[in-house]
């Protein structure tokens, strides 16, 4: 495979394509470098490849021509004249591009040949990615000096999935990322290390053990670290899933308080009004808190005969005839308490947990004060109480107790109508995210 390299320091590839497997690599045919420095084709007595930004800033710019002149090189030309020639691809390292992942790499491995661009100062003047059929990826949400120690990181995932580059070919396919998992623990000798003795089933000898092991580590070491690719993970087989179940999972919901507040809210008219409770959002928000093991779900309401009807809708599910028909719905039930204001909501959590919750409301409007990210952290050492509203939304008199409003779910068009339990549903997961 050939890799084209467009770089204003090219001596920066020196010592990582002369070594190790990649110079191997290379000795062998298997890939090929070839380096382009843009200032080559610079046109002042300078050799300037850049210049200050139009509008300000800080930082310089690099100049479109001696990059269009070095791609010119390795046959590729702008769009219009054609563009890349198949078997030929361009990449621009970018902290704005495609995240790099090992499905990309192995996506890649199988061109002939790849042309990497890499910037430098702000990077390259924008209408290069207008005029060439360029393709942009990044190798991190963070910013480096420049796209070299990114092309290198490209180079290396694609060249070792290229045949024969790796001594055991199938040292590629059972790591990390390959099967959508992170890889299980190795280890080597000493059999023990400052009391810290290898895993015995390794030395057993029985394959079938050693590979039950080993897949369980991977699955063990994924979700801990990495939930969101267990999530994606293809292949997951029926004693993967039943394995998964068996592990003890942080209570991520231990400290989250729900309230859904029925007075006081207000009317379509903007005015402070209270609304009926109904069965539904106490079944559908009890078994939410119940799924995700949150610790409480509050009706409020001071309505006398509104708390009657909720407390007859918990005590039957609970203590009546429907705990023995349906022993699932009774557990989710007993999240669920019924109150005659939000304060007397704080002060129940306060009492059992010796500290004041933390007061979160939720609106389907407004651009909010707060973010799922702050709020998760704030769960992690304070009980955090999210107040939902009914009607057409929270009384400014409850706003006003509350540290911060959740920036509300962002829909895909103009409309804006959820019903409450579907909310919560949607929030409760977004804020606890858990793979599994
Ligand atoms: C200092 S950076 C420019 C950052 C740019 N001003 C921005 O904020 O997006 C210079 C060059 O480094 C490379 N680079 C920086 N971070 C990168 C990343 N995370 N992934 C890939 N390339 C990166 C790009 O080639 C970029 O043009």
């Amino acid at each position: 495979m050939k890799f084209n390299l467009v770089t204003l320091f090219p001596e920066f590839f020196d010592s990582p394509l002369s070594h190790g497997l990649m110079g191997k690599g290379v000795e062998k045919g298997i890939v090929s470098f070839n380096k382009v420095d843009p200032r080559e084709f610079a046109t002042d007595r300078h050799k300037s490849v850049d210049d200050r930004p139009y509008g300000g800033g800080p930082g310089m710019v690099m100049f479109i021509d001696p990059i269009a002149k070095a791609l010119d090189t390795v046959g590729i030309k702008p769009s219009r004249e054609g563009g890349c020639p198949k078997g030929k691809r361009l990449i621009m390292l970018s902290p704005k591009g495609k995240p790099l992942t090992q499905k990309m790499a192995v996506e890649l491995s199988k061109e002939e040949e790849l042309t990497l661009v890499c910037g430098r100062y702000e990077g390259i003047d924008a209408r290069f990615e207008d005029i060439f059929p360029v393709e942009t990826v990044s190798v991190g949400d963070f910013v480096l000096n420049g796209g070299e120690a990114g092309a290198m990181c490209l180079i290396e995932a694609v060249a070792r999935l290229l045949p024969d580059f790796m001594g055991h070919s199938e040292s590629g396919t059972e790591e990390s990322f390959s099967s959508g998992l992170l890889e299980y623990p190795h280890y080597t000798r000493p059999p023990e290390f400052d009391g810290y003795a290898v895993p015995e089933v390794l030395s057993s000898g029985n394959h079938g053990l050693i590979e039950e092991w080993r897949r369980k580590k991977s699955l063990d070491e994924t979700l801990d670290v990495r939930p969101e690719l267990l999530a994606e993970a293809e292949g997951l087989k029926k004693d993967d899933v039943r394995y998964l179940r068996t592990i003890p999972r942080k209570r991520l919901g231990k400290n989250l308080y729900m309230a859904l507040v029925h007075y006081p809210v207000l009317n379509k008219f903007g005015e402070k009004a209270a609304v009926s409770l109904t069965n539904l959002d106490i079944h559908d928000m009890s078994r939410v808190s119940r799924s995700y093991s949150i610790s409480g779900f509050f009706a409020v309401t001071p309505i006398e005969d509104q708390k009657k009807l909720a407390e007859r809708i918990i005590s039957h599910w609970t203590s009546g005839p429907g705990s023995k028909f349906n022993p699932d719905r009774a557990a989710a039930f007993s999240k669920v308490g019924v109150k005659d204001s939000l304060q007397d909501v704080v002060e129940h959590i306060e009492e059992g947990t010796g500290k004041k919750p933390i007061l979160v409301t939720t609106s389907a409007r407004g651009a909010g004060s707060t973010t799922m990210n702050k709020v998760r952290e704030m769960l992690q050492d304070n009980p955090v109480l999210l107040v939902f509203g009914t009607g057409h939304g929270l009384a400014p008199e409850i706003l006003d107790m509350a540290e911060g409003s959740l920036r509300p779910i962002r829909f895909m068009d103009g409309y804006n109508h959820l019903s409450v339990r579907s909310a919560v549903a949607i929030t409760v997961d977004r804020l606890l995210k858990d793979a599994w």
